[in-house]
């Protein structure tokens, strides 16, 4: 991968259809993810919580622009396509809520599994994508990747946080 071929002026362009198809894969995850973080949000009974769900929520709407922003560089209309992992991400929180919904301290728990499922795939999305774009030198891409790179790892992060002071309240 680290193999230099130059085509045109564009450093391993023997990646540029992979890193189009891998932002059109990560664009329909982001979408299907704004419907899913809804209905994780209302499954949660911890305030803390459902108030992470909820600025999530806000930060894929972002992401979402970004992704925009970069089929823009590209000069690529943005369009995304179903992205079968976050289908089976979830479509098994929603298994997990259903499960667990009787049992409140237990569905919260099982929230925050389900939702860092989603942020460790998107996590290794994001991460590819950015080196990608680096190894192509589209640096404006490698920025608006990274930017939401860091914030998946951040609300995995905060997830984390979260499990561990509910747990111990
Ligand atoms: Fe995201
Ligand atoms: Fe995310």
């Amino acid at each position: 991968m680290a193999q230099k071929k130059q085509s045109g002026s564009m450093p391993n362009a023997h990646l540029h259809e992979l890193f189009v198809d891998e932002l059109k894969d990560i664009l329909g995850a982001e979408r299907q993810l704004l419907k899913g973080l809804k209905k994780l949000k209302d499954a949660a009974n911890s305030e803390t919580l459902s108030k992470a769900f909820q600025t999530h929520y806000e930060q894929t709407e972002g992401h979402i622009e970004r992704l925009k922003s970069v089929f823009g560089e590209l000069g690529l209309t943005a369009r995304g396509k179903k992205c079968k992992a976050m289908e089976g991400l979830l479509s098994e929180a929603e298994e997990i809520i259903e499960e667990f919904q009787d049992s409140p301290e237990v569905v919260d728990a099982a929230l925050i599994a389900a939702a860092q499922k989603v942020e460790h795939y998107e996590i290794a999305s994001y991460g590819c994508l950015v080196t990608y774009a680096s190894l192509m030198g589209h640096k404006e891409a490698q920025e608006l990747l990274g930017m939401t790179l860091a914030e998946e790892k951040d609300t995995d992060a905060l997830l984390t946080e979260i499990a561990m002071s509910e747990a111990n309240s």
